[in-house]
């Protein structure tokens, strides 16, 4: 594990390396780390769910520092109302809200309806308007002056997704010169497709404002770097680095991961909850094909629908034998594209219900609301099938935590999209392509039929991908990699540090 030994320090800012920021819980010499991302889970919330959060809550509670964004709240004096922050164990929570307008069009307009179907390679799907990209740009210009003043000389900067990529060159443009990291959560398209969205040159260059920029894989750090010096002049040079107006920028892949131990644990607990035996005891002599996911046109969830369709079309022996058990949590219910899903899944789930159930037996469980982790966890452990079939994921949680959830003895097939981001480091799963509605059907008999040994088999490859990491040594790496691209860039100097690294471990 790379541990990070170091303060770092401006090569402009003087002799010696004095007060870095306090930070309770941890040593007073680690730099601060300061994470910007647009939605902050505050603890008020309760347990969180979502990639983003499941990756970056445990960090910040082992490791402590400043988490800034968006409150969540919509109101009438959003831009002149003060940062509130609310501490909780060694995390700062500084929040602050938005107007009606600034969440209607940099949420939900630029973020949801242009920026997250283009990096998911959905071009159709983008709902451009001028207007909501100059907002959007506002928002970030905003959230940068407002953190602005929050940040010590030697804090480490990390900012967080698709809402922000203006961000490192705003909070530049306020004179902040310390190491800023940036980490996409979600897929990065390839150059041409980018070009649906006019401002995107800008947006590139925007980011190349950053000391290093983390992807999921290895695939979206080269469509970026692609896109940078096909929209921005960058030049790729040796050890990832990108070099733009005099300025070098680290390009690294971080793939985002989970608690396994944690989660195989919860899993196991939740497995003998009532709403879990109660599943259960709804399906007798049926196995149980299970999909998790928010309802979203990334997810492919019409896709695998057909794949349900063309199963029970070519092989109705199935019938009475199995359920697909589909959760897909609403979402983004204001964005028209997220509506218009909706409803297009409202119907064809009832088609299929319609066309293929009996009296006594349903193909389709559709559920539209989500349910809490713990007992989504014990569903995954009860399943035989995990069914996580994106048209495209920056990585996909759900489908480490059906691994992790599986009991070693008797495991579950997990049935994965071959473009999720997870694909990439899952592939003793069974993967598909979701367009593929035959291939789909196949897998999800494969997945039915397959002999306890070959799960098993399956499954310990799929546990010895997961089970030696977690979110703390993913961010480890991340800011590691921050260091190392800071220093290198030229601007920074490392100041060695005898700490011991326990505050980094766990
Ligand atoms: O990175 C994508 C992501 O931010 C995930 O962290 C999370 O699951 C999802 O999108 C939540 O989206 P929203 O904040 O729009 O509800």
């Amino acid at each position: 594990m790379t541990r990070l030994p170091q303060s770092v320090r401006s090569a402009t800012a003087g002799a010696e390396v004095t007060e870095l920021h306090p930070n309770r819980g941890v040593s007073a010499t680690m730099n601060r780390l300061v994470v910007i991302s647009n939605r902050v889970p505050l603890p008020s919330a309760g347990p969180r769910a979502g990639g983003l959060a499941v990756a970056l809550d445990g960090l910040m509670e082992k490791r402590g520092g400043l988490w800034f964004g968006w409150s969540g709240a919509v109101s009438a004096h959003a831009a002149e109302q003060p940062v509130q922050v609310i501490t909780h164990g060694p995390v700062d929570y500084a929040t602050v809200d938005l107007t009606a307008d600034e969440h209607d069009r940099y949420y939900n307009g630029f973020s949801n309806g242009v920026l997250w179907p283009l990096l998911h390679s959905m071009p159709d799907l983008v709902q451009y308007d001028r207007t909501d990209a100059q907002i959007y740009r506002d928002v970030n210009a905003r959230l940068a002056s407002q953190v602005a003043p929050m940040i010590g000389p030697d804090d480490l900067i990390w900012v967080h997704d698709y809402h922000l990529l203006p961000l490192p060159a705003a909070l530049r443009a306020q004179g902040v010169a310390n190491p800023i990291g940036f980490f996409l959560h979600i897929p990065f398209a390839a150059p041409d497709m980018l070009e649906a969205a006019p401002d995107m040159a800008e947006l590139v260059v925007g980011l190349l404002a950053a000391d290093l920029i983390g992807f999921q894989t290895e695939g979206d750090l080269a469509n970026f770097a692609a896109a940078a010096m096909a929209l921005a002049g960058a030049v790729r040079r040796p050890g990832n680095f990108l070099e733009v107006a005099g300025r070098r920028v680290l390009l690294g892949a971080f793939p985002v991961e989970i608690e396994p131990h944690e989660f195989a644990r919860m899993a196991e607990a939740h497995a003998r909850k009532l709403a879990v035996v109660r599943l259960r005891q709804s399906l007798p002599g049926q196995t149980l094909i299970l999909g998790l996911d928010r309802l979203d046109p990334t997810k492919g969830l019409l896709q695998r629908m057909s794949g349900l369709r063309r199963l029970l079309e070519t092989q109705p022996e199935w019938k009475r034998r199995m359920t697909l058990l589909q959760i897909a949590a609403i979402s983004r219910e204001e964005v028209g594209t997220y509506r218009a899903l909706r409803a297009a899944i409202d119907r064809e789930s009832g088609n299929i219900n319609g066309d293929f159930g009996e009296p006594d037996w349903l193909p389709l469980r559709m559920i539209s609301h989500g349910i809490d982790r713990a007992t989504a966890a014990g569903f995954m452990r009860t399943a035989r099938v995990g069914l996580v079939t994106p048209l495209r994921d920056g990585m996909n949680l759900v489908a480490k935590e059906f691994v992790a959830a599986q009991n070693p003895e008797d495991p579950g097939v997990l049935v994965l999209s071959r473009f999720a981001g997870a694909a990439q480091q899952l592939d003793a799963a069974i993967l598909v392509n979701p367009h593929d509605s035959d291939a789909m059907a196949e897998a999800m008999v494969q997945a039915m039929t397959m002999s306890l040994s070959d799960r098993k088999a399956r499954w310990n490859d799929l546990w010895g991908a997961i089970e030696h990491r977690s979110p703390l040594s993913w961010g480890r790496m991340f800011l590691a990699a921050l260091l190392r691209g800071a220093v290198r860039g030229g601007k920074w100097e490392l100041v060695e540090d005898d700490r011991p690294p326990a505050a980094m471990s766990g």
